[in-house]
């Protein structure tokens, strides 16, 4: 059986722990952010072997499974073609700012997955990781 791929669009907090735990667990990662894939050139470095850093489009395209560890302002972003089929891990989290709203949100018509499903129309969406803390996903792991 091949090595499952996760490709992970959005390197930040979430994103690197859970690329972390991915490797460790013995995935591959490609890791993608907003400023390119050169920018997370230490980290594919630090990370080993099984890490490749490519754009967002590139890491959903590589992914078996992916996950979008975006603002939820960016969901609009993601790149929905190459997500089209593939289960996609969410762990936004609506943070509304001055200037950026979904009144849909805050009226709670809606989820923030449900809005997330709806840009990614052909993709599985599923919630996941929003409520633990990248310090509890990192220290607190078990072995697999
Ligand atoms: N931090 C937590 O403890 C925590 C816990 C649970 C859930 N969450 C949720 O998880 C998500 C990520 O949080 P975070 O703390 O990891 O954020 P973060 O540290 O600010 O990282 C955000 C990442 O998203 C990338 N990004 C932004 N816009 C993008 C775009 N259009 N295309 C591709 N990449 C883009 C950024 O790339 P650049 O750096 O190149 O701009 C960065 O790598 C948020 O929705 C947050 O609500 C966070």
């Amino acid at each position: 059986m091949s090595t499952t791929t996760l490709g992970v669009i959005g390197t930040g907090a979430v994103g690197l722990a859970v690329a972390r735990r991915a490797v460790d667990a013995g995935l591959n990662v490609v890791l993608s952010n907003s400023r390119g894939p050169e920018t997370l050139a230490g980290l594919v470095a630090e990370l080993g072997e099984r890490a490749h850093a490519a754009t967002p489009a590139e890491a959903a395209s590589a992914g078996d499974l992916v996950i979008a560890s975006v603002p939820l302002a960016a969901h609009e972003q993601l790149p929905r073609a190459e997500l089209a089929g593939k289960t996609v891990i969410d762990p936004m989290n609506y943070a509304p700012r001055p200037g950026w709203r979904i009144p849909e949100l805050d009226s709670n018509k809606m989820t923030s997955s449900e809005l997330v499903q709806r840009h990614l129309a052909g993709a599985q969406v599923v919630k996941a990781l929003q409520c633990i803390g990248m310090k509890q996903l990192v220290d607190l792991s078990l072995p697999a």
